[in-house]
């Protein structure tokens, strides 16, 4: 799975799921599905805030901790919140940006996903943006235009040394969690308009150095096909993420 110019990133979103005590014995379990070489892919488990820590004890060359949110605000009065510099003190090396549940639940607009992008990139941190289409404008033939104005609002006054380290995540909303995966041929057309679009915006040299990942319905049996393409860099799991024999398999395809 050898992309030349871009590592491998095969990242679990366990949304809400499982618990903090759960997860040492996962990791145990996903140690023992791990290849002898990574092969330059890197595996990040991306949980909810109250699990961070218990990953952290976990985390290694091989295992990176990943968050699934985080407020736009530095600190202050913001009850509830969770700041970018607490999920780095915690370890965090990737969080989730403008996940479709999120954007449809919490009112993660294309400003705030923006926002959020840039106090990650302030602490190290990687973010993962998602961004992905409905049924409905698919079948309006206007998944493209959609895709194109959701990744450029999001990275709105970046500067190219940021860009490079913004992970996309390609998940179009009728492939999450309905069995329903886009075919090899839908995930690589739209990923490679995205690296089109970033080739435009920000030049050959960046848009070869940004990983672009695919997610939705994605599984043991269908990821050696959607990883087998010349613009998926790797995957972002939500369901095969939570049973460490299934992402295992996903993390050995994405190490070959
Ligand atoms: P599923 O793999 O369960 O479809 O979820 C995909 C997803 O939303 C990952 O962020």
């Amino acid at each position: 799975m050898n992309k030349k110019y871009r590592r491998v990133i095969i990242a679990g979103n366990w949304k809400e799921n499982m618990l903090p005590s759960q997860v040492h014995d996962f990791c145990e379990a996903l140690r023992k599905e791990m290849p002898e070489s990574a092969n330059g892919s890197s595996v990040v488990l991306c949980v909810p805030a109250t699990h961070l820590a218990a990953l952290a004890k976990e985390k290694s060359r091989r295992l990176a901790v990943g968050a699934q949110n985080i407020s736009e605000f530095d600190k202050g009065a913001h009850t509830g919140e969770i700041s970018a510099d607490m999920i780095a003190d915690l370890g965090a090396k990737y969080c989730i940006v403008g996940h479709s549940e999120r954007r449809a639940s919490n009112g993660d607009t294309d400003e705030l996903v923006n926002a959020k992008i840039r106090a990650l990139l302030e602490r190290g941190i990687n973010p993962i943006l998602c961004v992905g289409e409905s049924l409905d404008q698919r079948d309006r033939d206007l998944t493209m235009e959609f895709i194109a104005y959701q990744v450029k609002a999001a990275l709105y006054g970046l500067t190219p040394e940021q860009v490079k380290k913004v992970v996309i995540a390609y998940e179009p909303i009728w492939a999450i969690g309905t069995g329903r995966t886009a075919t090899n041929e839908q995930a690589q057309e739209v990923c490679f308009g995205i690296r089109e679009l970033l080739r435009r915006q920000y030049g050959a040299l960046i848009s070869r150095k940004v990983c672009i990942l695919y997610g939705g319905s994605m599984n043991a049996k269908n990821c050696a096909g959607l990883l087998a393409q010349p613009d998926i860099d790797g995957g972002l799991i939500g369901g095969a993420s939570l049973k460490a024999a299934d992402f295992g398999v996903i993390v050995r395809e994405g190490s070959k």
